[in-house]
C-alpha cells in the first residue's frame, strides 16, 4: 500500500515538474522574450513620432552624433582651460548657423522645430558664457544646452 502511495505521489510530482518546465521553457526562448520586449518598448514609448523618412532619419543621426561629439569636445576643451577654443566649438557645431537653421526648417513639427532653434540659440549663448573664462558659468550654460538635448529625447522620437 505505502510503495503504491508513494509512486502515485511521484507520479503527480512528476506531472507538476513537467507543467512548470514547460512554462520555464516559454521564457526562456530568447528571440521570444526580443519580441515582447519590442512590443512593450513600442506600447511604453509616448514620444511624439516625427514621421521621418528613411533618408531623413539618417541624416538626423549623423547630425546628433556630430552634437554629441561637439559636447565633449567642449568639456575637454574647459578642462584643459582652453575657452576660447571651446566657445569657437559651440559657435560653429551647435550654434545656429545657417546650415543648421535650414536644418531645423525641414521639420514640419513646429514645436520640434522651435525646440531646435531655442537648443542652436542656447549654445551660442554658451559660446558666449565660454568667452568669460569662468567656469561655474560655464558649466551652467553648459547645463542649460544640455537640458535642450534632455527635453526633445523626452518629447521627439524619429
Ligand atoms: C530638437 C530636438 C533635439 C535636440 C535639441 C537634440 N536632439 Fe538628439 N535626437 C533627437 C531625435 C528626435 C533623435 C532620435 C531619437 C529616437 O528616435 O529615438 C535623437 C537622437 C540622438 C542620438 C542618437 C544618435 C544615433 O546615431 O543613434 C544622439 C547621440 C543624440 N541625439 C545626441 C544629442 C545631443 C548630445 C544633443 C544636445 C547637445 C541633442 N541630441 C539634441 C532630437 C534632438
Amino acid at each position: 500500500m505505502a510503495i503504491k502511495h508513494i509512486t502515485i505521489l511521484f507520479g503527480i510530482l512528476f506531472s507538476m515538474g513537467m507543467v512548470l518546465t514547460s512554462f520555464a521553457g516559454d521564457d526562456d526562448d530568447a528571440s521570444k522574450q526580443i519580441e515582447r520586449h519590442n512590443m512593450m518598448n513600442h506600447i511604453n514609448d509616448e514620444r511624439i513620432s516625427l514621421g521621418l523618412s528613411p533618408q531623413m532619419k539618417k541624416h538626423q543621426l549623423a547630425n546628433m552624433r556630430s552634437h554629441v561629439e561637439a559636447m565633449q569636445t567642449i568639456i575637454g576643451l574647459m578642462g584643459d582651460g582652453d575657452f576660447n577654443a571651446a566657445s569657437e566649438i559651440a559657435h560653429s557645431r551647435l550654434g545656429l548657423t545657417e546650415d543648421m537653421k535650414k536644418m531645423c526648417n525641414m521639420f514640419d513639427n513646429e514645436n520640434f522645430k522651435n525646440l531646435g532653434l531655442q537648443f542652436h540659440k542656447s549654445a551660442d549663448a554658451l559660446g558666449e558664457t565660454l568667452k568669460t573664462k569662468d567656469m561655474n558659468m560655464s558649466l551652467r550654460a553648459l547645463h542649460t544646452t544640455m537640458g535642450y538635448c534632455v527635453e526633445c529625447h523626452a518629447t521627439f522620437r524619429q
